[in-house]
């Protein structure tokens, strides 16, 4: 595992931004895992920086979310499909029929759920998996638990990241109480792991995950098993 510790957000930003477009020079086919939550805001910035300045292209480049929320469709400003449109996708050459993020408002999330993991398996899997954490140690919405689930499932979200994810809507009420993710199998199974932790107040469960128990009730914990984990941290 490789430990960055970054002078500042900017810092941050712009080195995780490098890994991913070093990854897209080495194969600009790549399949990336892509990650909501404000973390990787200025590194989507920096992708779009670098896309406008033609340093890269994105054209043949497919994206899996990790998660969404249950019940939001993806023209509401608080689901994760919007925010990935908006902060990102919108701004690029990639195709959007490119870009995958579950779909939280479908009738059958059971079949959603196993849908989603077909469509990383006929990826070819993940090449870049970014992720951020939640103040529970969670990565995507896989929650702290008392097992780990491989595939995407449908997750409670706990109260603290309810709490967390609060400051996106206009109170705690509206945030929706499941989400749909994918497990941790397809995380491990990605090829490399981007692991970003912005503030003061990741510092804890930061360490917990990568010094602590390999345990799910500290889902990123599982980190630890895989071969190719670069994480960077700002304070
Ligand atoms: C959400 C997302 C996670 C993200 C986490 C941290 O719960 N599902 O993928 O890592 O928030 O968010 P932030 O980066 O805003 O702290």
């Amino acid at each position: 595992m490789k430990i960055i510790n970054a002078k500042n957000y900017e810092e941050l930003s712009k080195q995780a931004a490098d890994i991913i477009l070093t990854q897209i020079k080495i194969n600009p086919f790549s399949v990336l895992g892509l990650a909501t939550g404000s973390t990787p805001l200025g590194t989507y910035k920096e992708l779009i920086k670098s896309y406008n300045e033609k340093l890269v292209y994105f054209k043949n480049i497919k994206t899996v979310n990790l998660d969404e929320y249950v019940g939001l469709s993806p023209d509401n400003p608080q689901s994760y499909r919007y925010f990935m449109n908006h902060n990102l996708f919108d701004f690029l050459d990639i195709k959007k029929e490119n870009t995958f993020v579950p779909n939280g408002c479908t009738k059958n999330i059971e079949s959603e759920a196993e849908n989603y993991d077909n469509i990383i398996k006929n990826l070819g899997g993940i090449d870049l998996q970014l992720l951020g954490i939640g103040l529970d140690g969670h990565i995507g919405f896989n929650e702290p638990s008392n097992c780990f689930f491989k595939n995407t499932h449908t997750v409670n979200l706990t109260p603290s990241t309810i709490k967390a994810n609060s400051r996106f809507f206009k109170n705690e009420e509206e945030v929706p109480k499941q989400a749909v993710t994918m497990g941790i199998g397809a995380i491990m199974q990605a090829k490399k792991v981007l692991l970003l932790a912005n503030g003061k107040q990741k510092e804890d469960i930061l360490n917990k995950a990568l010094f602590g128990n390999i345990t799910p009730k500290v889902p990123a914990s599982i980190l630890q098993l895989h071969n190719n984990v670069t994480v960077i941290f700002c304070e």
